[in-house]
Order: C-alpha cells, then structure tokens, then sequence
C-alpha cells in the first residue's frame, strides 16, 4: 500500500509515523509513506494556502489551489476518481463518516490512499465537489486540524496489512470478532497479592478459549451492551449471557450507558 498525506504541518505528522509499528511496517516493505507540505504548491512569494471566507464569518479556509495542483502532481488529473476504485483521496474532517474498525478494515483493502488533512474553519467546498472520493471523521469532537486524525486512521488501516503484525493478531482485536477483548495477563503469577486465573495456567487449550469468549462477552456486556446487538452470538454465547444477567439482577448501569 502506498500512503501520501498532504498536510501544512508535516512536522506533526512524521515522527509517529517513523516510530514503532509504523517504522517496522515501513522498514517490512508492508506500506510506503510520503508526508507533503502543502505550501509547496502555494504560488507567490508567502506561499499563502488559506483566505477569508467569502460572506464573512470568523476563521481561514483552505485555498483550492494548492490541493488541486498537489493532487494534479500526485495522482494526475481527476485525481482518484479518474484513476479507479483502488485509489481513495480522503478529506480528515468532523463532518466525514465515523472512523470504525470496518471502515479501517476496507480501507487496507485499497492500494492507494492520500490523506488531506483539513485546516482552520474548513476546505473550499470545490475540495470536495471534485476531488475527495472520502471523507472521515475520528469522532464526534473538534480538533484543530487533520493531522492527528490521519495518524489514527493511518494505525488502525497499516498495521491490518499483511506482514505488520504477528499471524492472527489482528483477528484477536477488540471489535474484529464484534466483541470487546478480555482480560490477558503475563508473568508473574502472582503480583502484590493478585492472581493470575488458574484455568489460564491450566494448559487445558479448549477451557481457555471458552474462558476467553465469556470473558469477552462479559466485559462488552458491562461496558458496551450496544455491541452485543450486531455479533453474531453461538448458543453458548446465549446461554452464558442469560447466566449472568440473571446472577445480576438491578445491577447499576456505568455512568452514561443509556
Ligand atoms: N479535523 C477536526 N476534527 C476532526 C475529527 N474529529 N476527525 C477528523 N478530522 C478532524
């Protein structure tokens, strides 16, 4: 996969991107990054990228200029929608659909993404009109800008490539079976009067996976009821849940649920 971001505060954007995971999937050959300063592609002497809104109204807006030209460099004229379905322009802003694992999971499906990270009080509408094929949002808040908005997505799509991570660690996340994951533990057994759970030192490996899913089941029971609509749930699942629920009769709801 190939990944460009068009942003006017690279600095921002580089050093995550050349530390840990994102450097060993540079350095495996899984993605190749590029991170552009948009200002290279503002015209005259101050380089300017940003104006007044026409009708007036507080902030900047981005200038369609440099965005179309950068785009014209990148992927040629027409940009992503001339050259095909493996290839995304992407506009970072609060207005976008709503980052999720699944959108994550269909955008490592494409070959090419180009980030442009949103700036000030907004894009030029014409961004938009002729140039973005997406628009994505990380969550319902505002930041000043794209930049951070592009490293998550940039994280959460490069290390589903093949060859980031260990086999079949992705498929262990919270929210790719649907279910939020549970509890894991690692030496020592036994820390300042905490227990490791025997059955996990069992070796007993069907228990264990049992023990897993329950516990799964039971953590996005109490924090994120709402997940348990959309999984598809086995009748031990099913069976499980009602257990409990039944153990926990009147139980408080977390601050926030419903
Ligand atoms: N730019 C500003 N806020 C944003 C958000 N929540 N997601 C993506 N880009 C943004």
């Amino acid at each position: 996969m190939r990944i460009d971001v068009l942003t006017l505060f690279p600095e921002m954007v580089r050093a995550p991107l050349e530390t840990s995971m994102m450097r060993k999937a540079r350095e495996r050959g899984a993605v190749r990054l590029f991170i552009h300063n948009l200002r290279d592609w503002a015209e005259g002497k101050h380089h300017v990228t940003d104006d007044r809104p026409f009708g007036g109204g507080p902030g900047m807006v981005l200038k369609p200029e440099p965005i179309f030209r950068a785009v014209d460099d990148l992927l040629g004229p027409g940009g992503a929608r001339r050259r095909g379905p493996g290839v995304e322009f992407i506009l970072l802003a609060p207005q976008g659909r709503t980052l999720t694992q699944a959108v994550a999971a269909d955008l490592a499906r494409r070959h090419w993404l180009v980030l442009l990270c949103g700036h000030y009080e907004g894009v030029d509408e014409r961004v938009r009109q002729a140039l973005v094929t997406d628009e994505i949002s990380i969550g319902d808040y505002v930041l000043t800008g794209g930049e951070l908005a592009a490293l998550v997505l940039i994280d959460a799509v490069v290390r589903l490539l093949p060859g980031v991570l260990a086999e079949g660690a992705a498929e262990q996340d919270s929210f790719s079976s649907g279910l939020l994951e549970g509890p894991q533990y690692t030496r020592p057994r036994v820390y300042r009067g905490m227990e490791v759970p025997p059955i996990l030192l069992s070796g007993d490996h069907g228990a264990i996976a049992r023990w897993r899913r329950q516990q799964a089941l039971l953590r996005t029971l109490e924090r994120r009821p709402d997940l348990l609509e959309r999984v598809p749930l086995t009748p031990d699942d099913r069976r499980f849940l009602e257990e409990v629920r039944a153990r926990r009769p009147g139980r408080p709801r977390p601050p926030g649920d419903g």
